[in-house]
């Protein structure tokens, strides 16, 4: 096998409403709701830099704006860190700060679906295979899980999608993909593939939990794909095509996945980073045990 080409950009989809967090999401988009102190999107894009990435496509919509000021220098606020010698903050706010040229913003300009989001990006993508990071997904673990993915493609080549399992009655709500061979204990070769299958199914209990890297091909076949489950373009159906012609592995993730489209995911995503920082730790674990302890 020829050495993979690199994955050196990441497309990140943000274009959805975020009706299942209203009102919070009415004048902000749900990827800037924080975990702690960080944007949900932060962590989504920090994963993608821990792996390699060196470009970020963002397919926004309506009402997104903030997200590209937030991945903006602000100029004034810089300088009053600096006057005020709040060195640690500032320095905290560099070390996140894309360099220039590092981010594009493009829009879906209607709701068609997650695969039409994907197909949004592919002038910014062009002809090179790339990341797909879905920012309501955020990993909570030591080695960032598109590290793990693009260890396991410089291995493979192909597409790689990352799995977790889910229990059964919960498969109806993601992308399921049946497991094939065997390739090491990080992952297998995937033998299927679909979208919110009706219960009793789906092919396994693998879902897919939102990231892929995924080979330019890809945005031919979205070009012409029709509307699945949901009535939208999905990704997982133009995948599945793919597929057809080139291969598709699973990595297994061993981390902590949150669902932050989710209320619980999302409270449950704010405890546990909560509970892994060093300055609030002690008192949040306090806090914790005593409302339990008073139920
Ligand atoms: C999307 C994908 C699905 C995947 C899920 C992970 O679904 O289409 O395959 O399992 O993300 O969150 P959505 O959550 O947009 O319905």
């Amino acid at each position: 096998m020829t050495q993979p080409r690199k994955v050196r950009k990441a497309v990140f989809p943000v274009a959805g409403l975020g009706t299942r967090f209203l009102p919070a999401t009415k004048a902000i988009p749900k990827e800037m709701l924080t975990v702690v102190d960080k944007p949900v999107i932060q962590y989504v894009v920090d994963e993608a830099r821990a792996a390699g990435i060196e470009h970020f496509i963002f397919v926004t919509g309506r009402n997104k704006a903030v997200i590209e000021d937030h991945f903006d220098i602000q100029v004034e606020l810089y300088d009053t860190l600096r006057n005020r010698g709040k060195l640690d903050e500032l320095g905290n706010l560099q070390a996140l700060q894309p360099k220039p040229g590092q981010t594009s913003f493009t829009r879906q300009q209607e709701p068609l679906g997650l695969g039409h989001a994907v197909w949004c990006a592919r002038e910014l993508v062009g002809d090179e295979p790339f990341a797909l990071l879905l920012p309501d997904m955020v990993m909570q673990h030591e080695k960032s899980c598109l590290s793990g993915m693009v260890d396991l493609y410089q291995k493979v080549g192909g597409n790689v999608v990352s799995v977790e399992e889910v229990p059964d009655e919960d498969t109806h709500r993601y992308g399921i993909v049946g497991v094939g061979e065997d390739i090491s204990d990080d992952g297998f070769k995937i033998n299927a593939m679909v979208e919110k299958p009706m219960p009793g199914t789906a092919p396994s209990n693998y879902f897919i939990n939102g990231r892929y890297i995924l080979q330019p091909e890809v945005f031919s076949i979205l070009e012409t794909q029709e509307s699945g489950a949901g009535n939208e373009i999905q990704i997982t159906d133009a995948m599945l095509k793919l597929a057809e012609k080139q291969d598709f592995s699973a990595y297994r993730f061993r981390g902590n996945t949150f669902d932050c489209g989710s209320k619980e995911g999302f409270i449950r995503a704010n405890v546990s980073f909560a509970l892994e920082r060093a300055d609030i730790r002690v008192k949040v674990e306090d806090d914790l045990r005593r409302m339990l302890g008073a139920l």
